[in-house]
């Protein structure tokens, strides 16, 4: 047997009625917010990761899906979302035609990471990106976004956490302070951590190895080396999410991991999902749009982790939703009524309605069987003398009698 490729799953039935829900409840949000969809090709340029994510990262280090195409050309399957988009904004030239351009996206993404729950090689991205404000108040617009996706999404077990990474000229003093620090501690340090002094020491921050974290504890904190403009607009992200009512936690240790962060990064996280608990991130990343070829563009957006979001709220809710009912379900109670029976089926869904039709040739036992299986708010029952009278008889499930009603105002006594 043929099964499904490892850390990649198939979505059907109430899992997938939940998938619905939350993608629905993303996609509302963002019409409020003003943010229309933007769809990138699965397939990109390799260039475009390693220049946007960064080398040193895990992700274009270790867990891209990267072949040579039959031209010989490098591709990737897309790991992310965020230097896509920036590529298609630059490709089209977005910006000059809208300033300010706010997009969201509903993709899917490929890495190659161990799998294990909340953790998959193909997973789902809901994300919105801002492109073009450098200001504060777009940040707390875009965190706004993602926390009241969570929110009507009705997720419970939920903390924001945010950080600042500084500007790039705070960020690089940061650096070279930190590196000089881990160097001095560089064999107490794990065997990644050692290898991330040089490729990404702000990564040693985020280290889970408990080998790590007393040199972590101590480390020179970037927060302290912040300079004015960093500091103001940290300040005022933090002022606006508390006057919009957004509840937040500062972590100075929160870093991410992608290189194109500056200022605000932020994180949704949850104590419900064990060790994948983040349900989101993402941050201002004003380098981006250069670091790809494009002129200097300031910009900010986040993801939310759909397959995370899916998991948290079956856990919270104790199960799936149930599949939706039909309206109706029509049984043919003789031969000759099953053409007819089809024909209204078909007239019925014109008009509006759900409805399920026998297509097994089933008897009629067997029909109110699947209509009762069906859970359907009405069954309409065609028997021979109905068709020779242009009848039918609807019984709804809320009330037990039966009536007689003429085919040609079946949806008036249905939605009466
Ligand atoms: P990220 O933190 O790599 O950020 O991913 C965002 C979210 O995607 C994670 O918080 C998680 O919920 C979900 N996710 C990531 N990897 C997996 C996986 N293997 N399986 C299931 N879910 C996963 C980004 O991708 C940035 N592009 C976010 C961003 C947008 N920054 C600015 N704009």
């Amino acid at each position: 047997m043929i099964q499904a490729v490892r850390g990649t799953r198939d979505i059907y039935g109430r899992e997938m009625v939940l998938w619905s829900e939350i993608e629905q409840v993303f996609q509302r949000v963002c019409t409020r917010f003003c943010y229309t969809e933007f769809r990138t090709p699965i397939l990109e340029k390799t260039e475009l990761f390693k220049r946007g994510v960064g080398e040193a990262t895990d992700i274009v280090g270790k867990e891209m899906y990267t072949f040579e195409d039959r031209g010989g050309e490098s591709i990737t399957l897309r790991p992310e979302m965020t230097a896509p988009i920036v590529r298609a904004a630059i490709e089209h030239n977005l910006l000059h035609h809208s300033p300010t351009t706010r997009l969201w996206y509903n993709a899917s993404l490929f890495r190659y990471e161990r799998p294990q729950a909340g953790r998959y090689r193909q997973f789902q991205q809901l994300g919105a990106e801002l492109l073009g404000s450098a200001h504060p108040e777009s940040d707390v617009e875009v965190i706004a976004l993602a926390y009241q996706t969570l929110i009507e999404c009705g997720v419970r077990d939920c903390v924001l956490e945010i950080n600042t990474l500084g500007n790039t000229a705070s960020r690089l003093a940061y650096k070279s302070t930190l590196v000089e620090y881990l160097e001095k501690h560089r064999e107490t340090l794990s065997e990644d951590s050692q290898r991330r002094i040089l490729t990404n020491p702000l990564r040693v921050l985020d280290s889970k190895s408990t080998q790590d974290q007393m040199v972590i504890a101590d480390a020179p904190k970037l927060a302290e080396m912040l300079d004015q403009d960093s500091k103001e607009h940290f300040e005022a992200v933090q002022f606006l999410l508390n006057s919009a009512g957004i509840p937040f936690v500062v972590n100075n240790r929160l870093v991410r991991g992608l290189d194109y962060y500056t200022h605000t990064v932020f994180e949704f996280t949850t104590s419900s999902l064990g060790t994948q608990n983040a349900l989101g991130g993402g941050g201002r990343y004003d380098p981006l749009f250069a670091m790809i070829g494009g002129s200097a563009t300031p910009a900010v957006g986040f993801s939310l982790g759909a397959d995370r979001i899916a998991l948290l709220l079956e856990k919270e809710r104790g199960g799936f939703p149930e599949t939706p009912v039909p309206d109706v379900y029509i049984v043919a109670s003789h031969d000759n009524a099953r053409l007819p029976a089809q024909v209204i089926a078909l007239r019925l869904r014109t008009n509006g309605f759900s409805v399920l039709v026998d297509l097994q040739r089933r008897s009629a036992k067997g029909q109110s069987k699947e209509a009762q299986n069906s859970k359907s708010k009405a069954v309409v029952t065609l028997s021979e003398t109905d068709i020779a009278n242009g009848t039918c008889s609807v019984r709804k499930v809320d009330k037990p009698e039966e009536h007689a009603v003429q085919q040609s105002t079946l949806e008036n006594f249905l939605r009466a």
